[in-house]
């Protein structure tokens, strides 16, 4: 295939990376039936979901429970699933006591600005997705024990225990499953000489057993020694070791250094509806506000659910939403991120205030915003409630489908290409086709940029709704349409998850849409106003959990993976 521009290009990273997580329409999540009043595990794979109901039903909470998944997904589910790689945690006790863990990774310390770069100063192709230097410190492991540490009930060996099992004993896999491992069994080999995980001599098919014993030995050595089970003796060795073997920059000194960082809720208002979300290094959580405040004057509901006005509208506000994206966001222990002026409802209304509803605003014609005053970022989701209500919404990603596809020998696990979502060079599109500047340019143990938005959702004071999805740029717009799906348009959990998704990312100026999105007079319409309107996205795979008005919860679980809600 020839790829003739840049937004061709970023249709065919949608379609390599996503596509192959399954994304094929029709197959619905398992679910084990009934209405679940006593707690919801919502997950990519359907072994890691059982773990998560089973800690749930000896008496766990939401946090032992995530931290059951985590390591159940690292096993079940390589694509995403980790502990190579980093992710956030948006927490909401039954009491309503709100909290954010960041466990993302981090650059090394000798990680430099200007690192993918060739001597002419362009960006070296590939160099930060499919090489040892592609991978940030790993911040999974360290995420969990923090969580445990804070929240948990249980023992942290009962949580790692049932992901060591699913390493040994090994587990069916899916079709999807299996369809995924065949089509990168070529790349395997290509970057792990003398390495032979995932890899079978003939090809994968549904139902073959998979054992991981080198991982189930590191998630040992988890059980058993917890955080210095993994950022120190044998497995940061190993680490380490590999690291060198292919001119990486990790080293003993950034694993020690590695630490998740507490950091408070990032909180707005939609409505009647208080939306509890993740603040920077995400920019998830802050493009997710100013969305809702983008849109929430206009009568949604009344034009209904993808109608032309209503996707014209979310289209206008994503477009100025991920423009400033590109300028303002980046980790906030090395860039004053403007998070208040960013969140003011007047900024973003009058945002707003110069679209036509006869034509496209062109994207050229967009810049990042200015504010009056400076005041004072293939990746999986699981949402989680417990039976006292606790809730629990994690997306924790690798980045690419199987990260930078490179294994740490002996050790069995897939290290993270993160350091792509760094800006390489001002204004030149990562992977997701998303271009930054300054505030994520790379620095030494800064936190790159993220569009990671695990959310919750209170009503009257109450847990609503428990909300996230991978999808890489897309994950913004899906929860973004997920959450309005509910709010708006009157759909149920599993509704809103099904339901078709668009997106608009302002670069490239294209509105990407799921096949059958719109209908053939809406789709007629926007491109008379001069929308250009591409087949094909977006990504994502939404996991979420709804309280009922009748007080019982209903998951959904996105069918275009192999999605699976487990309640009791
Ligand atoms: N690696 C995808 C994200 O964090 O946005």
């Amino acid at each position: 295939m020839l790829i003739k521009n840049k937004s061709q290009l970023f249709l065919l990273l949608i379609v390599v990376f996503f596509i192959p997580i399954g994304c094929v329409q029709g197959q619905l999540g398992k679910d084990n039936g009934g209405e679940y009043h006593n707690g919801m595990v919502v997950c990519a794979y359907p072994d890691a979901a059982q773990v998560g109901l089973n800690i749930l039903k000896k008496g766990g909470n939401a946090v032992d429970a995530a931290v059951a998944v985590q390591f159940a997904l690292a096993v079940t589910f390589p694509a995403a699933g980790n502990i190579g790689g980093g992710g956030f945690m948006v927490y909401r006790s039954a009491q309503g006591e709100t909290n954010t863990l960041d466990f993302r990774e981090k650059a090394p310390a000798s990680a430099s600005q200007n690192m993918y770069l060739d001597s002419a100063g362009n960006v070296i192709q590939g160099m930060s997705l499919s090489t040892h230097l592609a991978s940030g410190v790993p911040g999974s492991v360290d995420g969990m024990v923090e969580a445990h540490k804070k929240y948990g009930k249980l023992k942290w060996e009962e949580l790692v225990q049932p992901a060591i099992d699913l390493a040994h004993n090994g587990f069916k896999i899916t079709k999807r499953m299996a369809a995924d491992l065949n089509r990168e069994t070529a790349e395997f080999k290509k970057l792990n000489e003398g390495k032979s995980y995932l890899l079978k001599d003939s090809l994968w098919q549904e139902g073959d057993v998979l054992v991981q014993e080198d991982l189930a030995k590191t998630l040992e050595r988890i059980r058993d020694k917890g955080r210095a089970g993994f950022y120190d003796g044998i497995v940061a060795d190993e680490l380490v070791d590999e690291m060198q073997s292919g001119k990486g920059l990790i080293t003993k000194a950034d694993l020690q250094n590695y630490h998740a960082i507490w950091r408070k809720a990032l909180i707005g208002r939609y409505k009647e509806y208080k939306i509890i979300t993740m603040p920077p290094p995400s920019s998830g959580g802050v493009a997710l506000l100013q969305l809702l405040q983008s849109v929430e004057k206009y009568p949604l509901s009344r034009w209904g659910f993808n109608a032309d006005s209503t996707v014209q509208l979310m289209v206008e506000a994503e477009r100025r939403v991920y423009a400033d994206r590109s300028k303002y966001l980046g980790d906030p222990d090395f860039y004053k991120v403007p998070v208040d002026s960013l969140l003011k409802p007047a900024y973003n209304t009058s945002r707003m205030s110069d679209f036509s509803w006869d034509k496209a605003t062109p994207s050229a014609s967009i810049q990042p915003g200015k504010f009056v005053a400076y005041e004072s970022d293939q990746t999986t989701h699981y949402s989680i409630v417990d039976h006292d209500g606790n809730a629990v919404s994690i997306t924790t990603t690798l980045n690419g489908s199987f990260g930078s596809k490179i294994f740490v020998k002996g050790a069995g696990f897939l290290l993270n290409n993160e350091m792509d979502d760094f800006s390489s060079k001002p204004g030149v599109p990562n992977m997701f086709g998303l271009v930054g500047g300054k505030a994520n340019s790379i620095q030494p143990g800064k936190r790159m940029l993220s569009s990671m938005t695990p959310t919750i959702v209170e009503k009257d004071g109450k847990l609503f709704m428990v909300v996230g999805t991978p999808g890489g740029s897309t994950i913004i717009t899906s929860v973004f349409q997920t959450i309005l799906n509910v709010l708006e348009f009157n759909q149920g959990m599993q509704q809103a998850v099904n339901s078709k998704r668009f997106h608009h990312q302002w670069l490239p100026d294209l509105v990407y849409i799921e096949k059958g999105a719109l209908d053939s007079t809406t789709h007629a319409k926007l491109e008379q106003k001069g929308y250009k309107i591409i087949d094909g996205g977006p990504g994502g795979r939404v996991d979420a959990i709804l309280k009922t008005k009748w007080g019982y919860y209903e998951g959904g679980a996105d069918p275009r993976g192999d999605d699976t809600k487990l309640g009791w």
